[in-house]
């Protein structure tokens, strides 16, 4: 999609992180916003960095949820008619050792990040093809979906699942040669409010992992030291939206992690942790 002024982008987890910066350098491309996240006041917050005369629709929108991000979509189609850019982006987090893990981090995480974006592409998908004008979804999966470090099982099964469904769906709409193209981004660590997850987590999951910690303190210092901003991922990813790209890697050295993987499985090895390789 080259030309984004006048389309309309639709951003789930615009409170905060990622999605906060899509809609700043959307909105400077000339997009109008739809800005979906559970935290309104965060909407509201993104709002006011907006350049003055954005045209956006602020929508508290739980992604969990399918009658929620099918209300999102009405609310899109209901006030511009159109949606030419969906961002599949709001996420979260857990860590630490399989075996504890609880059955309440296994739903929240795979609730949020992996359906939501099975709820974003069920309700939104028709309606781009029926709407007479190309679109583009981008999924926001990690290179934990590409890898698989310690302590993250349940984000990488997300985000695991996440890369797998964007590529099927690449395939299904190619194939058709139908109007909607798809990318898969995945970032290394970012410093943004993914570390600090447990602030979105509902009160009727809160049985989280009892080891967790040990982890997560390693997750958050390795989310601090990232070099990149969630600005860079925002341009970047813009910048791989108009050229069409599918696989957005925004830390190219986080490649040698995913070469090693591959090889691992080719020639039938145990797997390397390649965590000591994963780039901040
Ligand atoms: N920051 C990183 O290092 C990193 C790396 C790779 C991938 N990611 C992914 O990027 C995406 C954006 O995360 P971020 O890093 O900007 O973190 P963030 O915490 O700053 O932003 C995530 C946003 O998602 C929203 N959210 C959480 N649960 C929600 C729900 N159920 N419904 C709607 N909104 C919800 C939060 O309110 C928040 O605004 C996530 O999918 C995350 O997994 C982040």
């Amino acid at each position: 999609m080259r030309e984004l002024d006048g389309k309309v982008a639709v951003i789930t987890g615009a409170a905060s992180g990622f999605g906060r910066e899509l809609a700043i350098q959307c909105a400077a491309a000339g997009m109008k916003l739809v800005l979906a996240d559970r935290d309104a006041a965060g909407i509201g917050a993104t709002v006011a960095l907006l350049p003055a005369g954005t045209e956006v629709l602020e929508q508290r929108c739980d992604v969990s949820k399918p009658n929620d991000v099918e209300a999102l979509a009405e609310a899109t189609y209901g006030r511009f008619g159109a949606a030419h850019l969906l961002f599949n982006n709001a996420g979260v987090a857990v860590s630490g050792p399989t075996w504890t893990t609880t059955l309440d981090d296994w739903k929240w995480v795979l609730d949020v990040n992996l359906m939501g974006v099975v709820h974003g592409i069920r309700s939104f998908v028709p309606r781009m093809l029926a709407q007479g004008q190309p679109a583009h979804v981008v999924n926001t999966a990690s290179a934990a979906g590409l890898v698989s470090p310690p302590g993250s099982s349940v984000y990488c099964v997300s985000k695991h699942g996440v890369v797998t469904l964007s590529e099927c769906l690449h395939h299904e709409l190619t194939l058709g040669k139908l109007p909607v193209g798809v990318s898969v981004l995945c970032p290394a660590f970012v410093p943004t409010g993914i570390g600090h997850s447990e602030r979105n987590r509902p009160a009727e999951l809160a049985d989280a992992n009892p080891e967790g910690e040990i982890y997560a303190e390693l997750m958050r210092k390795a989310i601090a030291a990232g070099k990149l901003t969630a600005a860079d991922i925002a341009r970047i990813t813009l910048e791989a939206v108009r050229e069409g790209r599918f696989y957005i890697i925004t830390h190219p050295t986080i490649k040698k992690a995913i070469e090693i993987r591959m090889q691992d499985i080719l020639e039938e090895r145990s797997p390397t942790n390649t965590l000591r390789v994963t780039p901040n």
